[in-house]
Order: C-alpha cells, then structure tokens, then sequence
C-alpha cells in the first residue's frame, strides 16, 4: 500500500485526477471504475478541467460504477446515474453507451446485480477503481460485515449511511434501504486501486485502515491485500499518519 497525504483536499482530488488520466493516457480504451460521494465531486471536477487542458479524449474509455439505489430509475436526480451524469458524463466525450451503473430499476436486482458483475469481466476487467471511503468504514456499499469475498450483490445499507447521505436527497424523501454494490472481491479484482479519503470525518476509519488488522467490521481494511492499492489523504483525514 502507498500512502501520499496532501495538506488540501483540493490537492488530493487533483492527484488522483492525475492518476485517473494517467491511465487513460497510457492505455486510451481503459476501463475505468468510478465512485461517487461528496469526496468524488472534487476529483471530478480537477479531472474535467484536466481533460480540457490536455485535450485528453475519454471517447473510448468504458466506466463501471460501484453502486446504484435500488429502487431509483436512471432518470431520478438522486441516482447514482444522474449524478455522474452531472459530474462527468456530460461534461467529457465519454460515449453514453459505455457507462455503466447497475440498474436501481431492475425488476430482478439479484439478476441485475450478477449481470453487472459478468459485464465487468466482459470488458475485461477493471483497469483503475476509484473508491471513497465511508464514515463506518464501508467501500462501495459494502457494510460493515461485508466478507473479503463478496460479489457484486444486493446489500441493505446501514443506518449510519443513510443518514450520512440523506443531504443529498431532498426534504421529506426517503434514502433507499437497499443498493446495488459491487463486492469486496470484485473491487480486489481491479488491476489498481486508488482510494481517495478527505476530511476530519474519516480521521476514524482511516486510522482504522492503516492500523488494521484487515477485517470484515471495517470493508475498506480489506483492501490491504491488494498488491496495487495508493491512498490518497489529505491532512484533516491523515492526522498524525505519517
Ligand atoms: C457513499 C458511496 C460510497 C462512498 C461514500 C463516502 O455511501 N456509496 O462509494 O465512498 O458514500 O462518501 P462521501 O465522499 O460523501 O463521504
């Protein structure tokens, strides 16, 4: 695992903007899996001006997202889809047709959720996953207890992460119970991961992290086994790590 702390959130965000389009300039047809959270709007918003500065093309890249609502159609401004839309998708020439979120609306998200996990590996796996890291530890929706070799499933989200997102839903309409994720495995699965952990709120479960021992009550440990991880923190997470 690396570790780079950075003393603005702002910087972290623009490395690992950084690393995404290194990617993309090394390999222009890489999959790339793309989180979302409040963490994620930064380093969306240092990627786009970063395309538009280098005139770097995303127009073969295909993207997986981690994880969608269950129960909130594509076209809904609390889905997942929709705010990428807002953040990326609309503002780079990435072709629509290869962003791919699982699909909340699914009739059979069981189904959905084993269909999304074969797509993955049919475009032949993840290049770069991009990860947050939440206030309880979790990564995608992978609640605490999450096994190291879960797959891309359906979870019921924990009471502390409905409230932790609640801000982005409007007044008087509920968070969704349920997601859609991708498991442990599957994130273990991708080539390089880059987790990127801003603010003093996830002072805790960072120190959680790097102290480990990894363990299922905090997901994001588990990610320690990869043999290409990078977190990228900055100071207010970091604290005294290093
Ligand atoms: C949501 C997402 C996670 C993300 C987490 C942290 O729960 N499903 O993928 O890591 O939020 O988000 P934030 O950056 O808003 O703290």
């Amino acid at each position: 695992m690396k570790l780079e702390i950075f003393e603005a959130p702002q910087q972290a965000a623009a490395a690992a903007a950084e690393r995404i389009a290194a990617c993309v300039r090394a390999k222009p047809a890489a999959v790339l899996g793309l989180a979302t959270g409040a963490t994620m709007e930064e380093v969306y918003r240092s990627l786009v001006a970063r395309l538009e500065a280098e005139r770097l093309s995303l127009g073969q890249v295909t993207t997986f997202n981690l994880d969608e609502y269950l129960g909130l159609a594509a076209e809904d401004p609390a889905s997942y889809r929709a705010t990428m839309r807002r953040l990326l998708f609309g503002l780079s020439d990435l072709d629509p047709a290869r962003t791919h979120l699982p699909r909340g609306e699914a009739a059979d998200p069981q189904a959905e959720a084993s269909r999304y996990e074969a797509a993955i590996a049919a475009a032949g796996g993840l290049d770069l996953q991009l990860l947050g890291l939440g206030r309880n530890g979790h990564v995608g929706f992978n609640e605490p207890g999450s096994p190291a070799d879960s797959r891309t499933r359906v979870v019921r989200l924990s009471a502390t992460t409905r409230k932790a997102n609640r801000r982005h839903f409007p007044p008087g309409r509920a968070v969704p119970e349920r997601a859609i994720t991708l498991g442990i495995a599957t994130i273990l699965e991708a080539r390089s991961l880059l987790l990127v952990v801003t603010g003093a709120a996830k002072r805790a479960p960072l120190r959680r992290v790097l102290q480990g021992p990894p363990g299922a009550d905090c997901p994001a440990s588990l990610l320690l086994g990869h043999h290409d991880l990078t977190v990228l923190a900055d100071r207010a997470a970091a604290g005294e790590a290093a």
